[in-house]
């Protein structure tokens, strides 16, 4: 978005569109915005989406809706890398825009996602009213294929010592280890694994201790790995992912 003084957006003349912004609007939409940042208003949309306050401070559905209406026309695609409570994917939703929305945390599956199906199913709380928003339209939803995650799954689960001692066999067969850690899992290495489960805490600090040892660089599968055999990816999620980025 490229910002010109009142002027020169006068002698732009009819090439005036989102594009090209006055100073004067951008100060009177900022204002706009600070006085549509109110929290309150989105922990009261959350709570009437689903009953109870699933999230802490969620952004409230008119301040995204002005964000979305200055900066973006329909069908354009609006990316929001936290998605959190999803505020952002459902007003783009409501207004007819395409959208991305990536989240780290298991939440994605009980808040954002299911937001979005009541909001295809034609929700009338946040800006719906104002947009005449019947319902409608569809999203997908995927995870990233894991990798070492799949290692950090198992170890936090894991009950007792000598699961974690089989999960330790395992991530020296077939996880990215970091680079200084000895993939041999040397007998005095292992005495000392045994002698810390015994300690205080000892599950804990086992656990702790295998997750360390796990290249986070390489907790999901990397797009570029996608045709090497050992990652086992189906045709199916070739398909999608070639879908998805344009091949
Ligand atoms: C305050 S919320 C964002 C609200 C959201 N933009 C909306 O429209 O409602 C921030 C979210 O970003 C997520 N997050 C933080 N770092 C992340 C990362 N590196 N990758 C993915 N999600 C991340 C957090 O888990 C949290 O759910």
């Amino acid at each position: 978005m490229r910002v010109f003084k009142s002027e020169e957006i006068g002698r732009k003349g009819d090439d005036f569109d989102k594009s090209y912004v006055s100073s004067d609007f951008l100060n009177q939409a900022m204002d706009e915005l600070l006085k549509s940042m109110v929290n309150k208003k989105g922990t009261d949309e959350i709570v009437e989406l689903f009953g109870r306050k699933a999230f802490s401070y969620p952004k409230n559905e008119l301040l995204l809706q002005r964000i979305i209406e200055y900066t973006t026309r329909p069908g354009d695609i609006v990316l929001d890398f936290f998605l959190g409570s999803g505020t952002t994917a459902a007003v783009a939703h409501k207004m007819g825009r395409q959208y991305i929305g990536i989240e780290q945390m298991d939440y994605i599956e009980t808040i954002p996602v299911e937001r979005l199906k009541k909001v295809i199913a034609g929700e009338q709380g946040g800006i719906s009213k104002a947009v005449n928003w019947l319902g409608g339209g569809d999203f997908i939803y995927c995870e990233l294929m894991k990798y070492n995650e799949a290692f950090m799954d198992r170890i936090q689960a894991a009950q007792d010592s000598e699961e974690l001692l089989q999960i330790w066999r395992d991530m020296a067969e077939g996880s990215f280890l970091n680079w200084y850690v000895n993939p041999q899992m040397p007998e005095e290495a292992i005495r000392d694994f045994e002698a810390l489960g015994k300690g205080p805490n000892g599950l804990e600090k086992q656990k702790r201790l295998l997750a360390g040892l796990l290249d986070k660089n390489q907790l999901y599968v990397h797009l570029s790995e996608i045709d090497d055999a050992q990652f086992k990816v189906s045709e199916e999620e070739k398909a999608l992912n070639r879908a998805f980025y344009g091949e």
